[in-house]
Formats: structure tokens, sequence, C-alpha cells
């Protein structure tokens, strides 16, 4: 099977490393790639805004299936082009894509099939939205609408920050994404992250994973787009991942088939357990980043057969095999992220991969034949182990092998899973 790659983090990388062990595998190509995804696909430049260019490549390379990584080019409408020219693609049409697209749409479609999420409005003008935070009162959640890479989104503890957050939104600091605010509820819990393929009609579980968002150690500091995470969270009992299946996952894909739009490709819930149980925060139609390293780590089975039935319809035939052993990856990122950082920091040494550990590449170019850091994130160190504290301990130990001078990371990955472990 020759297959196409698009996207250029961690998660492409990971996504790559897996891909190329599938004995399926015949040619395999990725655009733009990055130098870790490099040893495993051919890299291409292709300007995948470009539609057609990347059709145009497709039927020049006879690809048989083109998996789409990130978020954008499946909001822009990437894949119902490519499909329109007969080609197999992981991952959603644009309409489907609204639910990380359109927070509203989430809202709406949750609305619509009872799915437990915070009580909402949506607003297009500033004083309307203040009226409706000050009634509500704090903490109150504010929300762009649109695609705001992760930064849209504040959790006001005070009806005076909420307040500046609308203020934000509508005075164009995120653009054409905050056009539109959602004011939500503020849910009080411990988040989790939960992964599911899905075919239009079937629905493949995968993992579960707990993510960093902060960029501080002990979760504080400002919200990052991930410093890290571990799979599995232990938060996510099987009781939770039914009641998550059940309540969240089935009622939307049969919302969004009956809307018209049903939904292929992968949902990534994010949720915040409740007392009540769990609830949704927000959907995202792609593998996170880093999320998507660690459960790349734990997955047995080749995941070229598993993508494909998501796109062929055919999910209810396949079936995905775990490890047990729980995997977890630490962010390094250059100094100063996620504010301003330099570009172009020499990374001296990387530890090679060993049994169980794996270093992906998420922003790193080569220069003059030189790698270097270019990205905000950076690397995504990652090791499996008996426990997430062992994990911790040999992902930390890879670290410190790690020559690169302007990274930093944070040093309690993994802390919520460990202090279980440690109980
Ligand atoms: P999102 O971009 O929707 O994932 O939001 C970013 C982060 O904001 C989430 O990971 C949560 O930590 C937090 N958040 C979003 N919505 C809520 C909510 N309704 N209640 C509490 N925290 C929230
Ligand atoms: N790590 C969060 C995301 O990929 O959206």
């Amino acid at each position: 099977m020759k297959v196409l790659l698009i996207g250029s983090g961690g998660r492409e990388h990971a996504l790559a490393w897996k891909l190329a062990q599938s004995p399926l595998m015949t040619e395999f190509y990725a655009t733009p790639g990055n130098p870790g995804i490099a040893e495993h696909a051919a890299l291409v430049s292709l300007n995948v805004e470009d539609h057609e260019a990347v059709a145009a490549f497709c039927r020049e390379k006879a690809i048989d299936f083109v998996v789409v990584g990130p978020e954008a080019p499946l909001v822009a409408g990437l894949a119902d082009r490519l499909r329109a020219y007969g080609l197999k693609v992981f991952g959603p049409s644009a309409a489907a894509a609204q639910l990380e697209g359109s927070k509203g749409f989430t809202k709406d479609i949750c609305a619509r099939y009872n799915i437990p999420t915070g009580a909402y409005q949506r607003f297009n003008n500033a004083p309307k939205a203040k009226a409706y935070i000050r009634e509500q009162g704090a903490p109150i959640v504010v929300k762009a609408d649109g695609l705001a890479a992760g930064k849209g989104v504040t959790v006001a503890m005070t009806v005076e920050e909420a307040l500046a957050a609308v203020d934000d939104c509508f005075e164009g600091a995120f653009g054409a994404a905050g056009a539109e605010v959602v004011i939500e509820a503020y849910l009080d819990g411990e988040e989790a992250s939960f992964f599911c393929l899905c075919d239009g009609r079937n629905a493949l579980p995968l993992a579960t994973v707990q993510d960093h968002k902060r960029v501080g150690e002990g979760d504080t500091g400002v919200n990052t787009g991930g410093m890290g995470a571990y799979s599995p969270a232990p938060v996510m009992t099987a009781e939770m991942i039914e009641r998550t299946m059940k309540e969240i996952i089935e009622p939307t894909i049969r919302g969004m088939a009956e809307s018209g739009y049903p939904f292929s490709g992968v949902f990534f819930a994010g949720l915040m357990i409740t007392a009540k149980g769990p609830e949704l925060i927000e959907y995202n139609v792609r593998f996170g980043d880093p999320e998507c390293q660690v459960l790349m780590m734990r997955l047995k089975s080749d995941l070229l057969p598993l993508l494909l039935a998501a796109a062929e319809g055919t999910l209810d035939k396949v079936m995905a095999e775990w490890s047990d052993d729980p995997a977890l990856t630490v962010v390094m990122a250059s100094k100063g992220y996620p504010g301003s950082y330099e570009k172009n920091t020499p990374i001296v040494s990387l530890p090679e991969a060993g049994d169980g550990t794996k270093v992906f590449h998420a922003g790193t170019s080569l220069k003059d034949g030189e790698l270097v850091a270019t990205g905000g994130r950076v690397l995504n160190v990652t090791a499996t182990g008996r426990t997430v504290g062992e994990a911790q301990n040999r992902a930390y130990a890879l670290v410190d092998k790690v020559e690169w001078e302007n990274g930093f990371c944070r040093r309690d990955i993994g802390w919520r899973a460990i202090e279980r472990e440690k109980a």
C-alpha cells in the first residue's frame, strides 16, 4: 500500500514510526514532514493548502491512502477534495470537522442529543455576552468559537476576567475564530482524554490519556499545546469508558450521521470527570499532540489496517490490542515557549531509541546538515514502564541525555498517576 502522511509535528512522527512498521506498507511519503519522519518516509514538499497540488501528487505516485495528521487541512476540506478524486482518506470531511472547528456547533449537537456538557450560550456581540456572564457569575468559561491554536479558551475565576476575555475575542485577539463566543459553565473535576476511531457508523475505542496543559510544574502558569502526557489515564476506569461510549461517543456518531455529516476519523474527546461522571469539554477531530505519541507506544496492533478501516467503513471487523504497560512522554520546548523563543538553536545530540524508548521530533529541522530546534515544542521524549513511575524515570533519564542548550521541560509529568501509584 502506498501512503501519504500529512503533517510535521511529533504526532505525525509517532504516526509515521508506527505506520512504517506495517507489513502492508510498500511506499511511504510525508509532507512537509520533519527530520524524525524522514527516518520512515520520503519527504515531499507540497503546499498542503493547495488541495489540487496534493491530489496531483497522489495521482502521480498512485497513492492508495492519505492520512491527515493536523486539524487545519481537515477543517479546510482537504479530505473532501481528495475523496472526490477517489482516494481513501483518514480524517473527516470539512462538515464533520466542525466538531473541532466550531465550539458552538459541538455544543448544539450536545444539546440536541442530550450529551453531558457544561450549560452554554452562543453570542455574536459583546454586550449580550457580558450580560449573560454577569447573570451567571464566576467561575465561568469564555471560548472563541473557531480554531485558535488552543489559545481561545479563558477559564475565568472572576467576572472581570470573563468580561475581559469577551473583549479580547470581539476585539480580534483570535482573528476570525473570535467573531462568535461560547460562554460555558465551569466544570469541576479531573480531566482526561479519550480516543476512539469512527467510520461514520461504527466506533473502535482506542485508549485514554492524560495531558499536562500548563507550562509550569504542579500545573501552574499559562496554557500550552501540552507539555507531556501519559496513557492510560487512571481516572478513566472501565466504568467511565463505558459511560463515555454510551453517553458521549455513541450519541455523537448518531447525531453527526442524522445531521448529514457522518464522522470518519478519530474522535479525541476532552473530558471532565465530574461528580456526575464524564462530561464533554471539547472534541478534536485528529489525534492529540503529544497524546498520540503515548498511544502509538502502547498500540501493539498494526496501525495501518485500523486507520484504513475507519476510512472504508469496516471498523466493526478490526480490533486494537494494547500493551498494559503505561507510556509517558515529556515535551522538551524552546526556552520562552509558549511566549516568544529563539529559533534555529542547535540540538547537539539525541539519545538512540531503545527498548520502549523513543524521542519523537516535534519542531526540528536540518540546517546545513545540523539538527536545529525550529518550533516551540521541539522533542517528545517517550518511554514505557511497568508503572507510570517507571515510565517517568526512564523518560527523564533519556531527557538528561539530550544535548540542547535552549531546551526546557517540566520535571513532573505523570504526577497525578504517580501519586495514585504511591497511595
Ligand atoms: P479546550 O481548548 O476547550 O480544551 O479548553 C482548554 C482547557 O480549558 C481545557 O483543557 C480545560 O482545562 C479548560 N476548560 C475548558 N472548558 C472548561 C469548562 N467548561 N470547565 C472547566 N475547565 C474548562
Ligand atoms: N495536546 C492537545 C491537543 O493536541 O489538542
